[in-house]
């Protein structure tokens, strides 16, 4: 097996035994990137025995990372983050596939913490930050390596939610299809069940939408107008949702940064200038830029032709 494919393999293993490990305080578990699969050996003093592991993973706050090459260290305190890969035995490839996806693999572990589901917001935008033209068109201002991108995301999450207004214009189909993984449950705000009712066969995960009517293929939730965030992420929480990625639009997106409940931002930044268009995030009062919304931590990731913002713990509101 490529070393990229095994990568990929074992995130998304290690993302199924996070899901499946219950309370998690002080787990560990290892990938073998031959295999793609997850190991978890009993104790450290094993686990670095185990012949043909690439890259060992612990999800404890504040432990030291042990010695030895090919390791990856994902420390769960406030918000997982890779604190460091040692690139012993992996490809340059296969260390930024661990050190951009690794920690989203952990997100349910915060997620319990919290009692309510944790978010990912994404948009693509042009230069100049926009995210549709005038008309509302957005296809496609990211390239193929941005929506292969988006893909791992959905793969790797619970839930993806869209705005109605979306839904509306694009008609997301809202599955995995670039890339091997599961269909996360779709999640849709506002309107009406029959709006949605033609994505219901897209996908053999459940449609869900927060709103009013009935239609085949979609659970509705009943709601009248906006509903708090908060509410909505301890509701799909309870209901088994821990990670959820969210892929606009500027309404829906904005809602959560604004209520404090998104708690990572990743923006595709595309070559391109619209020159006018729907930006992606709109907020109200914010008059000067010492105001702005600004992160605990970020990076530019390069990806395809363009490069990603990925900003975790929006500070909002200041
Ligand atoms: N470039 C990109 O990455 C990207 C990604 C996504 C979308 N887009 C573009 O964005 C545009 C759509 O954005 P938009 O802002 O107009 O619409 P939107 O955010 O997709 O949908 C807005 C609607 O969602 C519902 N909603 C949002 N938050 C809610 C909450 N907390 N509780 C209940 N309902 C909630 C409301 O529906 P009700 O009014 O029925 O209550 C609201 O009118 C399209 O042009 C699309 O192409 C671009």
């Amino acid at each position: 097996m490529e070393q990229l494919d095994g990568c990929w393999r074992g995130l998304r293993g290690l993302a199924a035994a996070v899901k499946a490990s219950g309370d998690s305080a002080g787990a560990r578990w290892g990938l073998d990137l031959d295999r793609g699969v997850v190991v978890s050996p009993a104790a450290s003093g094993q686990a670095r025995g185990v012949e043909g592991v690439d890259v060992w993973i612990d999800a404890r706050a504040g432990v030291e990372p042990p010695e030895g090459d090919g390791r990856a260290w994902f420390v769960d305190e406030g918000g997982p983050r890779l604190s460091e890969v040692r690139a012993g035995g992996l490809s340059a490839a296969a260390v930024s596939m661990l050190g951009l996806y690794g920690v989203y693999a952990l997100s349910a572990l915060r997620a319990r913490r919290l009692g309510r589901s944790v978010t990912v917001g994404h948009f693509a935008q042009s230069l100049d930050g926009r995210i549709a033209t005038a008309t509302g068109d957005s296809r496609w201002i990211g390239d193929r390596a941005n929506q292969v991108h988006a893909h791992r995301m959905r793969a790797l999450c619970d839930g993806i939610l869209v705005g109605i207004g979306t839904a509306r214009r694009d008609r997301p189909r809202l599955n995995v299809r670039h890339v091997e993984g599961d269909d996360p449950v779709r999640i849709v705000l506002g309107g009406h069940a029959g709006e949605v009712e033609g994505l219901a066969g897209a996908s053999g995960a459940p449609l869900w939408l927060v709103g009013a009517g009935e239609a085949r293929g979609v659970e509705v939730i009943e709601a009248e107008g906006a509903v708090a965030p908060e509410v909505l992420l301890r509701l799909f929480f309870e209901r088994g949702i821990e990670t959820i990625y969210i892929e606009g639009g500027q309404e829906t997106t904005s809602g959560f940064l604004a209520a404090g409940m998104l708690d990572v931002v990743q923006v595709h930044v595309s070559p391109i200038v619209l020159g006018g268009g729907q930006s992606g995030f709109a907020l109200d009062g914010i008059e000067r830029v010492e105001q702005a919304v600004r992160f605990a931590r970020s990076a530019f990731v390069p990806v395809g032709e363009g490069v990603m913002f990925v900003g975790v713990g929006p500070l909002v509101g200041r």
